[in-house]
């Protein structure tokens, strides 16, 4: 039996008659830019998160680069970020004119570790971006209170968690609900994916959402009247009217996701070479990604493919490494848990329609590998 990482095939089959009637509506309107249906997940992707404005927008990337638009870097300005992320969380402070700072991780939970943050403060440090990854949220009770003391904007990455929410002070708060603003993907493998790209910015602000608002339509409010140079990252009509249409799933997905996790967590809890992932106890853990450490990771890995379990490794080099920021100056060993976790991760299939049978098939390879 093969396992694909994710099977958004079997997802289909669960959602289509839902799904194609709401893109055939689109399609009879022909309305395919800015319609009802963009507005309607706005509202509804907000009250998910606890936020009030949604601004929709083309894809995470773009939802990054609007919101480090809207902090308007100057050059030298410097915007402090986690190595081990996938690449569009420093892609878009540098296209947004800043200079991303690379900061090392939690051990146990992979997201940005607030000390180091802390230790990465200077007076040209305008924003913080936080990534709450592979579905839970990092130590906002500790970043907040940081970048309020400092004066910088804390902009949430939330394009692996959306909806996943950590508990401070005894209430619930939610990815995107706290920080300046939080940014959101739908990229189809995502636990919300569209049928192409797509997405989205949460915010309290008013102001900032507007100024979102108009940076995402070329700067403008007012037709062919442009306030400022903006861009071209609308969220397509049949786009929304998926997204729309799959909303009501995402609770019951995530509870698989976290079900799964936990069969896993139990399967693998006496399985010498493999450390199972760390959830936060504040935090209710979506599951985007599974992510187990191992011994040996290139060999099991290979072990995995031969047998034919989906497995991906999230992420092979740290920001901190890659060709592109070589001028920043990063040397091997300044990150250490980031490099740790670069040579160690491998993630598994964890999605709602996976299978007993299937789960036990991946469980059965990976002890084998081990044995
Ligand atoms: C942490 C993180 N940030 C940003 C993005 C960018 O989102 P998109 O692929 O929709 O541009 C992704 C998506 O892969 C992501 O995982």
């Amino acid at each position: 039996m093969t396992v694909p990482l994710l099977d958004l095939v079997a997802q289909h089959e669960t959602i289509k008659e839902v799904v194609l009637p709401a893109l055939e509506a689109v399609i009879a309107r022909q309305g395919f830019i800015m319609g009802p249906e963009v507005g309607a997940l706005e509202e509804a992707v907000a009250a998910a998160s606890h936020a009030r404005h949604g601004i929709a927008c083309a894809s995470g990337t773009d939802a990054l680069l609007l919101a480090l638009k809207a902090l308007d870097l100057q050059p030298g300005d410097e915007v402090i970020t986690p190595a081990f992320t996938f690449f569009a969380t420093a892609g878009a402070v540098h296209n947004a004119g800043g200079t991303p700072v690379f900061v090392d991780i939690d051990p146990g939970t992979f997201c940005m570790d607030p000390a180091a943050v802390a230790a990465a403060i200077t007076s040209r440090t305008r924003g913080i971006v936080v990534v709450h990854l592979f579905g839970q949220m990092a130590a906002m009770e500790a970043l907040l209170p940081l970048a309020e003391r400092h004066g910088v904007a804390l902009i949430e990455d939330a394009a692996q968690s959306i909806a996943a929410r950590r508990r401070m002070d005894a209430t619930w708060h939610y990815a995107g609900e706290l920080g300046w603003c939080g940014t959101l993907s739908f990229f189809p493998t995502k636990n919300l994916g569209a049928w192409g790209d797509g997405g989205m910015i949460v915010t309290q602000d008013p102001a900032l959402a507007a100024r979102l608002a108009s940076l995402r339509l070329h700067g403008g409010t007012r037709e062919y009247f442009h306030d400022e140079v903006g861009f071209n990252s609308r969220l397509d009509t049949l786009q929304a009217a998926v997204l729309l249409a799959k909303l009501p799933f995402l609770p019951s997905w995530s509870a698989a996701r976290r079900a799964r996790a936990m069969r896993y967590d139990d399967a693998f809890a006496d399985c010498d070479g493999v450390v199972t992932p760390s959830a936060d106890p504040a935090n209710e853990h979506i599951y985007h990604q599974y992510t187990i450490q191992v011994e040996r990771r290139d060999a099991l890995q290979a072990h995995l493919n031969a047998e034919g379990i989906g497995n991906k490794i999230y992420y092979p080099l740290g920001l901190h490494l890659q060709p592109c920021f070589a001028p920043l100056g990063y040397r091997e060993g300044r990150l250490p848990v980031t490099e740790a976790a670069m040579r160690s991760v491998l993630s598994l299939p964890v999605y709602p329609e996976l299978t007993d049978a299937q789960q036990d098939r991946v469980i059965d390879v990976v002890r084998a590998f081990y044995r």
